[in-house]
């Protein structure tokens, strides 16, 4: 049990310096999904965003293909699923093991609570247009 949860605290802190040394970078790119997502997401979620990022493999919760989300839902993209999704109003409190950092929180307390709302829709935007047919 202590192993466990001290390797899932390194985690987060490496978690940590990664936000903190890409927030500057993503600061100048206030309204770019692609670039928020590159600094945010890519780590676990993979470049492509097919979930074979380079910290996916720490995790015990693979993390998922952002691709596929529209496939998975009928073919209909769950654009305001996943802005509380990734804002963290949806799931945290419904899965205990939830393992992706919560981001309204955390972009709340770098840019305030309107440019965290923007941000989010850039990401959301984004992952539309990563979507597979
Ligand atoms: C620390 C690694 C990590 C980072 C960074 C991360 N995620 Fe995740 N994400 C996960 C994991 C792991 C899951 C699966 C969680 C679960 O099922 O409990 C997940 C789940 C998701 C889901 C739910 C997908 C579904 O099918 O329900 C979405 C959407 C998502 N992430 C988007 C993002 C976006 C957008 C970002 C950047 C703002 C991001 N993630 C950053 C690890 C991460």
């Amino acid at each position: 049990m202590r192993g466990m949860i001290s390797s899932r605290a390194s985690l987060w802190l490496a978690v940590g310096l990664l936000v903190a040394a890409t927030a500057s970078y993503a600061a100048s790119a206030a309204d770019d999904g692609a670039a928020e997502y590159k600094a945010r997401c890519a780590s676990c979620h993979g470049e492509s965003g097919a979930g074979d990022g380079p910290a996916a493999a720490a995790m015990r919760t693979r993390p998922p293909d952002l691709r596929r989300l529209a496939k998975s839902n009928d073919g209909v993209f769950p654009d305001k699923v996943l802005a509380t999704v990734i804002d963290g109003r949806k799931t945290i409190r419904a899965h205990g093991t939830f393992e992706m950092p919560v981001w309204g929180r955390q972009l709340s307390q770098s840019v305030g609570d309107g440019d965290a709302s923007k941000r989010i829709a850039a990401i959301v935007g984004y992952l539309r247009s990563i979507q597979l047919k």
